[in-house]
């Protein structure tokens, strides 16, 4: 799209999620974001007036059709957003006429997703727009449009066009075929079948314009009915438009169109259906809300993980689970991995215990799936498949296609390798029902998952005469750079632990339902038994098995080897690849990276988190630290995987590391919100998301789960004041409200910082805008040769430095370079009168408090004669205790002095100072000036600061200060917090 971009970034509120500007290069990513949803169905956050270049889709979980090889995927469903409004012939789109205001907002308490446009036309005519949209969590095959139209400085027609789009797509492939479509009272109908899985879905929209009179008209083009309100509009006015679509499909009832036509006529109003939703939410949060108090960004980033967890979980059906993506976007083609069970299922499990369930009960029913792929490979009970979808059998594709027509294909190892899933699955089974004490469950579903696949494990487990032990040979970890490998212990312990609970639910069920004494249907243990074939015979071969199935763990070093020959591999130090802004696989290639002790993720620590509450674990305290100092520096997790930071999280606040926690912490919470991999518009890392309220609760929470209940540790990060959630533990809410353990009693930090000083322009506000389009005025005027790009050597630099640099060649008397300056000074302090609050660049107040709080002294070196204005107008003149700017100083950067005199305003030495700058002259300046230097932006512009971070996003204080001191430690090389942004 041909717009200019307004680049910026996102606003976090305490509950809402808010876009203040429209940018056409993060499209796709924010239609993931912006993804609302009910668990029935996920819509993702396109726009009604629809893009080329958007990835508009409605996923439904359960919807799956074939597809070439990748199998099946979820089949993009109908869209039902589809409204155009037109304005006296004019269409209003983003990319025509001129965004004058624009604020996108998702509302996380209420699930609501809302849009304001003011907008000119190319005619001229100006108007504001109100979207709004929701997925009814009230009544789930609800959903609900409204567009508000205000004319501003015109009367004339207006035309709305709403329609159902019944070719929507996967990625160029189209699932839909055309069964009927027709006309209703200010209505419209759809009805489709998925090519090859037959699933009908029928869906029915009404329109109703409220405020003043319309005429309506159909029409019904193939597959796109559409129904046009058209009405006369006198300035001031408002319009409101309403969209209310039904949606059903066979797996819930036999007749979907009809239902949807149905359900469609029987509707209340907008009004009400929106109330429902509303007071729906309001009962989710009671239960699952995280309350975290001192760190606005991290609040919103919980809720929003929760959000888009919750949205994408079914309450009412119990065949299908969560995909890696969610309903959010394309990206695994909505299959299902161990993701779910490991990384999701404890939210669930411990806040909404019947959707956790449901979760788990679609395991039970792809058992037969889970037989036949068993079977398949020669042995016996259920295999689960490392990808899976409607039926349990094994979807993962046998190889990637590569775009490059030349390149080979690249096998997929896991679907026959990465066998761990089976006990993942065992391991949540097991975890729910200690922590539900539902035993009716346990009986009617999960004793037969953990018991046939316990069976798999019997047949699978290879008997090592030599070394007198049972062994698992040819398999991938959960580290997935290592693609064949032997006894790798993450897998090889997942197994003995699973096979531990088989005979513990094997005798449970004996004894519980002892044979004889129930009554011929509760004979659950002999049903089962025979069922699955069951002896005590089998019993007593696990019990053999877990004695002597080999984990590979040395006890005099405490170290665990991932696998067999994993330490004689080459060592690696993933520093000498930074920056990077890939994989350490995409840099080295596959084969390379199986020869290195590089980790795409925890494996060895994976595993001691989930074995946390074992003896072995307990017995041996040491262990833990033992293991993170040799894997955690060498796992990838920038861009490995994004399962890694929320664990890493978890163990470094386990292991007394706060502060490190809870960077891994924010790079897991914001790894949609900011798209830190660069892989969003693929959709939400729902991993991601469950191993956020993971690192919350038992993480920084401290907790264990004990038997008489859960019990907390708290280790919060250090900006947090209050930490509140709640938990369901065998039928009883406890409510957690935890406060920081006491401040630790010796606070000495090694470089004793007492003072900040930061640069202006490009830090904590952006007027180099202004100032570029004050000189690009000048330059105008004058017919010298200037433009943005030239603009980019004038950051940093003194105004008349600056001229200068424009002038370039042409000569100029002393006397016009000085009514030059004046002339662009002029229009700058013109333009600078309209600066606010709002344009202080994110992070920018969080972290000026933080510091404030912590005693730190905050001073301005800025370069400009206008920052004291700047500062009044950013609102933030009561923040700050001096300023250094043009006027102060003779000499401009990268000359130390606008630093030396800031420092000497605050009183402090220079070693006790740290400047916050954007330029390379500026670091320059920091430097000479014997103080340390934070850089914000690429390598190559700032690499020269102690500290590189791409911007104050998300930077606490805290962070700031453990880098410095280890800096301080060593030998002072730059380090990079976080890694740039793209
Ligand atoms: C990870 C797996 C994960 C999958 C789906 C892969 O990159 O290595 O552990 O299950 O993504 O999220
Ligand atoms: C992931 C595997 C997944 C495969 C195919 C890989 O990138 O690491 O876990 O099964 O893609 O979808």
């Amino acid at each position: 799209m041909n717009i200019p971009a307004h680049s910026r970034d996102l606003i976090y509120t305490d509950w809402t999620l808010i876009e203040p500007h429209f940018d056409p290069k993060q499209l796709r990513a924010r239609e993931t974001v912006f993804t609302i949803g009910n668990g029935y169905l996920g819509t993702r956050g396109s726009f009604e007036e629809g893009y080329p270049q958007a990835l508009p889709a409605t996923l439904m979980r359960g919807v799956y059709d074939d597809a070439p090889v990748i199998y099946t995927e979820l089949a993009n469903c109908p869209d039902w957003l589809s409204l155009v409004v037109i304005v006296n012939g004019e269409r209003f789109r983003l990319d025509r006429g001129t965004i004058l205001h624009y604020e996108r907002q998702l509302d996380l308490r209420h699930g609501l997703l809302k849009r304001s446009v003011r907008w000119r036309s190319p005619n001229g005519e100006t108007l504001d727009l109100q979207f709004e949209r929701f997925a009814s969590l009230a009544d789930r095959p609800v959903l609900g449009l409204r567009c508000q139209i205000t004319p501003i400085d015109f009367n004339g027609t207006i035309e709305v066009q709403s329609s159902l789009n019944g070719y929507p797509e996967n990625q160029d492939f189209e699932h839909w075929e055309q069964l009927g479509q027709g006309k209703l009272e200010q209505g419209i109908w759809l009805q489709v079948r998925t090519r090859r899985s037959h699933i009908e879905l029928g869906m029915a929209a009404k329109i109703a314009v409220i405020g003043t009179n319309a005429s309506f008209q159909v029409a019904n083009p193939p597959g796109y009915p559409s129904l046009t309100a058209t009405f006369v509009v006198t300035k001031g006015q408002t319009i409101s438009v309403e969209k209310v679509v039904t949606v059903f499909t066979s797996q819930e009832t036999e007749m979907p169109v009809q239902a949807a036509q149905t359900k469609l006529a029987a509707l209340s109003s907008y009004a009400l259906l929106l109330e429902a939703h509303q007071q729906a939410w309001d009962a989710v949060w009671q239960h699952s809300d995280i309350e975290i108090e001192g760190d606005r960004t991290a609040q919103l980033a919980v809720r929003y993980n929760l959000f888009q967890l919750f949205i994408s979980a079914s309450s009412h059906h119990d065949r299908v689970s969560i995909p890696a993506k969610t309903l959010s976007g394309f990206g695994y083609r909505g299959h299902i991995f161990w993701d779910t069970e490991i990384f999701m299922l404890p939210f669930f499990t411990l806040t909404q215990p019947a959707i956790a369930r449901n979760l788990l009960t679609y395991r039970y029913h792809t058992l037969e799936g889970a037989r036949r792929k068993a079977a398949h490979r020669g042995y016996q009970g259920a295999m689960f498949a490392w990808e899976s979808a409607a039926t349990g059998d094994e979807v993962t594709p046998k190889t990637s296609i590569p775009t490059d027509p030349y390149a080979e294909a690249v096998r997929i190892w896991v679907r026959d390798r990465e066998i761990h899933l089976s006990a993942d699955i065992a391991y949540a089974v097991w975890h729910y029902w200690q922590a539900t004490g539902d035993d009716d469950w346990l009986r009617d579903y999960g004793a037969e998952i953990i018991l046939d696949t316990a069976l798999f494990w019997m047949s699978r487990l290879e008997w090592n005469p030599k070394q007198d032990r049972y062994e698992l040979c040819g398999v991938i970890g959960a580290d997935e750079y290592h693609e064949q490998v032997n006894n790798n212990a993450f897998t090889n312990r997942m197994v003995q632990w699973h096979l531990e609970k088989a005979v513990a639910v094997y005798d449970w069920l004996q004894h519980r339902f002892p044979v004889g004494e129930a009554s011929q249907n509760e004979n659950h243990a002999t049903a089962l038994a025979q069922k699955l074939q069951l002896t005590s015979e089998h019993r007593l071969s696990w019990q053999a098995m877990i004695a002597k199935l080999y984990i590979p763990y040395d006890v005099e070093t405490g170290l665990i080897e991932q696998f067999e020959g994993f330490f004689q591999l080459q060592d690696i130090d993933l520093n000498d690849y930074e920056p990077r802004d890939r994989s350490i696989q995409a840099v080295l290639g596959i084969d390379e990276t199986n020869q290195r002790q590089v980790l795409k993720q925890p494996d060895v620590l994976m595993l001691l988190y989930l074995m946390r509450d074992t003896q072995a674990v307990h017995d041996h305290p040491d262990t833990l630290q033992k293991n993170w100092d040799y894997y955690a520096h060498r796992t990838d997790s920038t861009y490995g995987s994004s399962l890694t930071p929320a664990i890493h999280a978890i163990l470094a606040a386990n292991l007394g590391a706060p502060a490190d926690a809870y960077q891994q912490f924010m790079r897991a919470a914001m790894v949609d919100l900011e798209d830190n991999r660069g892989n969003t518009e693929d959709g939400i890392h729902a991993a991601s998301a469950g191993g956020v309220w993971q690192a919350v609760v038992f993480g920084f929470g401290g907790i264990q789960l004990k038997d008489s209940g859960p019990v907390a540790t708290p280790q919060l990060p250090p900006t947090w004041t209050r930490l509140k959630f709640k938990l369901h533990w065998r039928g009883i809410w406890h409510n957690f409200d935890l406060a920081p353990s006491l401040p630790q009693a010796s606070d000495s930090h090694n470089p004793d910082i007492q003072g900040f000083i930061f640069d202006l322009d490009g830090v904590l506000t952006n007027t180099a805008e202004f100032h570029y389009r004050a000189w690009q005025q000048l330059a105008d005027e004058e017919n010298l040769p200037f433009d943005r790009q030239a603009n980019e050597a004038l950051r940093g630099v003194a105004r008349r430095d600056s001229l200068l640099l424009i002038v370039g060649d042409r000569s100029y008397s002393e006397a016009q370079l000085q009514e030059m300056m004046e002339r662009k000074n002029r229009y700058y302090v013109e333009s600078i009168q309209t600066i606010t609050p709002q344009d202080l660049l994110p992070g920018a107040v969080a972290l000026l408090d933080e510091l404030r709080q912590a005693g730190i002294k905050i001073a301005i070196g800025s370069a400009s004669k206008n920052a004291k204005t700047v500062i009044e107008k950013l609102g933030i003149a009561d923040r700050v205790d001096a300023i250094a700017d043009g006027d102060s100083v003779t000499r401009p950067k990268p000359d130390p002095d606008v630093f030396l005199y800031a420092a000497k305003q605050l009183g402090l030495e220079p070693a006790h100072c740290v400047v916050v700058e954007d330029a390379t002259v500026g670091i320059e300046a920091a430097i000479a000036a014997g103080m340390w230097a934070i850089g914000l932006g690429p390598r190559d512009r700032v690499g020269a600061a102690h500290i590189v971070l791409p911007n104050l996003m998300g930077i606490h204080w805290t962070a700031l200060q453990s880098k410095l001191d280890r800096l301080s430690d060593g030998n002072g090389m730059a380090v990079h917090l976080l890694a740039e942004q793209h």
